[in-house]
């Protein structure tokens, strides 16, 4: 493998197997990420087609989703079987077309599932025999990402990693009022605003915590760097997930990603990129609310 394909990312991993309690009770009718948003083309979609889209639209070859085994039959159904022929007849020819290409778009993804519910660091764990130890990005299931710039969030991201040749984890500048909410990282910069050496990640801190612990030199009074809910891993991330798993090390529960991250970059080292754009949690009903006003107006990366 020479250098450059080295740092070539094909795969992306899209954990989507929760439980969506922040959306309950709509979460009991629908997945949440199967909720719609209207893009710019005014084409109704489910937030995970939004999400494969950024991902094959920075140059991803391969899309594995992870969901819950029960959902596993919904998901195949939705990326790999065409709709009816009675349906397909019935819709516009522009949404014939754009039927043939979700056929497409299908033939790049693969379902995996999380059998059991043990968190974000187990469901990414479950990815790891489909990744084959090729560096990865990591896309969080109800993230909407909208890019300030030409190139896509995922694309920014995926040049910083070539750029930088080890894990990148995408950050947003954030407010101490909701810090507690959010994974944050701290570290030196390499580049002004920009490019961080990640020197602590640390998953939800107080707010006196990440004063005294996870201030960033040249950042405003009482501004942090959380993470945006996008990644680019190298595979030594599963044997410290696996490592946590096999130990049965947990976090209010869970198995966790971030304290995994905090020991990739121990000894792996990591970046951090403030990424210019806008990500939505649409797993928030409020933040879902604006993603779809906000969405359509801006328009996403489009296939
Ligand atoms: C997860 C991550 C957290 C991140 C957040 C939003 O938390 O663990 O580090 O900041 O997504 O991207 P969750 O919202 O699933 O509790």
């Amino acid at each position: 493998m020479t250098v450059s394909s080295h740092y070539r990312v094909r795969k992306a991993v899209i954990p989507a197997a929760g439980f969506g309690t922040r959306m309950f009770p709509a979460t009991k009718a629908v997945k949440k990420e199967l909720f719609p948003i209207i893009d710019r083309d005014g084409r109704a979609k489910p937030i995970i087609l939004a999400i494969v889209e950024e991902a094959l639209s920075a140059g991803i070859e391969e899309v594995g989703i992870v969901v819950q085994k029960g959902d596993r039959a919904f998901f195949e159904d939705f990326f790999k079987t065409p709709p009816s022929p009675q349906l397909f007849q019935k819709l516009s020819v522009q949404n014939q077309d754009y039927s043939k290409y979700l056929q497409n778009v299908g033939q790049k993804v693969t379902i995996l599932t999380q059998d059991v519910q043990e968190g974000f660091g187990h469901a990414v764990f479950c990815a790891r025999e489909w990744t084959n130890r090729e560096p990865f990005l990591l896309l969080l299931g109800d993230h909407i990402y909208l890019s300030d710039t030409a190139n896509s969030c995922a694309r920014q991201l995926l040049d910083i990693y070539s750029q930088v040749q080890h894990s990148v984890i995408g950050l947003r500048v954030t407010q101490a009022e909701v810090i507690h909410h959010y994974g944050c990282a701290a570290g030196v910069w390499r580049e002004q605003d920009a490019i961080l050496s990640v020197t602590q990640v640390y998953e939800k801190p107080d707010i006196e915590y990440a004063r005294q612990h996870l201030s960033v030199e040249g950042m405003g009074d009482d501004l942090f760097l959380s993470m945006f809910g996008m990644y680019v891993l190298n595979p030594q991330i599963f044997d410290y997930l696996a490592e946590h798993i096999s130990a049965n090390f947990r976090e209010r529960g869970e198995f966790q990603l971030t304290s995994c991250l905090d020991k990739l970059r121990e000894f792996e080292g990591m970046a951090g990129y403030v990424v210019q754009g806008r990500c939505f949690d649409t797993g928030l009903p409020e933040v879902y609310r604006q993603t779809l006003i906000d969405f359509a107006i801006s328009g996403g990366a489009i296939g």
